[in-house]
């Protein structure tokens, strides 16, 4: 593992440890900062730099979970390096190092994944069932929002040098979403973004045009109370989803088509990344062929969240 992330010790670690795998190493810049997360986060790992981890020989998977200014380097030094990677959302600052990554990848032996977690996901089985059923009719629009509020001023989400704000930190996950849901790539977008500490957008709101008539309309942010919550709008009918990307017991699936109305409480009892790590464990033991791969998407979310920079109007 590489950095001594709150992501990680949050939600990679316990997923990983209930996927039966376990930390060899945790690379970092601080021997200090490293030896006291270990510690806390009671790992039998030992301390490295980031190339030290990256070189260990029982490693299979690095998982990379540093600021986003720093997947493109470190991805591709593990990958390199023939190991198994899983690198934290966006994969790359920009198309040139997200295609730059996968081109490494397309000539290394370690498959490459980015930490969308929500594939992996029993709800989203529920969703692409629902959706090829028709129960919707033909899927439209796409409403989503993914807002939280980021308090500390020097998290590295308010920091522009190391590629933070809210479209890359939260407003992926739109894209994304919405990307595998039409089976389609972008076409046009409005934006709108007003900046925050650190130069960095701090909120985001976008019209993406998916073309016949298919539409994303996305909200996102770091400074109002958490929602993720979304709308498939179909011809006959709608999902809501209180929250798609990391759903926990409490979250809601409703179905509305015509005047019925059913709600699905579908949520397996454990955080979202324990499938994905489960998923990923397996194929890196060669027990499974690995899914959702980065070379299937991550180039694509690249190129809607460059589609999205390019258009976007400053609002005071
Ligand atoms: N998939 C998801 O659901 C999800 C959720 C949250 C976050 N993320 C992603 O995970 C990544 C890490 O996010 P996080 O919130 O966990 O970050 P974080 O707590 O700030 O951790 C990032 C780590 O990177 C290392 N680092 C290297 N250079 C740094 C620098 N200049 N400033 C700060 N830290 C630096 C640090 O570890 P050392 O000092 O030990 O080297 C630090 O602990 C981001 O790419 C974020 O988008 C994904």
């Amino acid at each position: 593992m590489l950095g001594s992330a709150n992501i990680a010790r949050a939600n990679f670690i316990p997923a990983l440890r209930s996927a039966g795998g376990n930390i060899v190493t945790l690379g970092s810049r601080s021997p200090e900062r490293a030896a006291s997360f270990i510690e806390a986060n009671g790992l039998a790992a030992k301390a490295s730099s980031y190339a030290g981890a990256i070189a260990h020989p029982l490693v299979e998977a690095v998982y990379v979970a540093l600021p986003n200014h720093l997947h493109d380097e470190w991805a591709k030094a593990a990958l390199r390096a023939g190991k198994a990677v899983l690198c934290e959302k966006p994969l790359g600052r920009t198309v040139e190092e997200v295609s730059d990554i996968l081109d490494v990848a397309g000539t290394t032996t370690g498959p490459l994944w980015e930490a969308f977690a929500f594939p992996f996901h029993a709800q989203w089985s529920a969703i692409l069932q629902i959706i090829q059923e028709q129960t919707i009719g033909e899927l439209r629009e796409v409403h989503s929002n993914f807002h939280f509020v980021v308090t500390d001023p020097n998290n590295i989400r308010w920091n522009s040098a190391l590629a933070g704000g809210s479209l890359n930190d939260v407003g992926c996950y739109p894209l994304h979403l919405a990307r595998l849901l039409f089976k389609a790539e972008p076409i046009h977008s409005k934006a709108a973004i007003v900046r925050g500490g650190g130069e960095v957008d701090a909120e985001c709101q976008a019209l993406i045009d998916f073309g016949s008539g298919r539409r994303l309309l996305f909200s996102c942010g770091m400074r109002r109370w958490r929602d993720t919550s979304t709308r498939l709008v179909g011809t006959a009918g709608e999902i809501r989803l209180t929250d798609p990307y990391h759903p926990g017991p409490a979250d809601t699936l409703t179905i509305i088509a015509g005047r019925q109305s059913a709600v699905r409480r579908l949520v397996p009892d454990e955080p979202s990344f324990t499938e994905m790590l489960r998923r990923i464990t397996a194929s890196v033991r060669g027990s499974e062929p690995p899914r959702h791969l980065a070379a299937e998407d991550s180039l694509g979310t690249a190129r809607a969240l460059e589609l999205v920079r390019r258009s976007w109007t400053v609002w005071r």
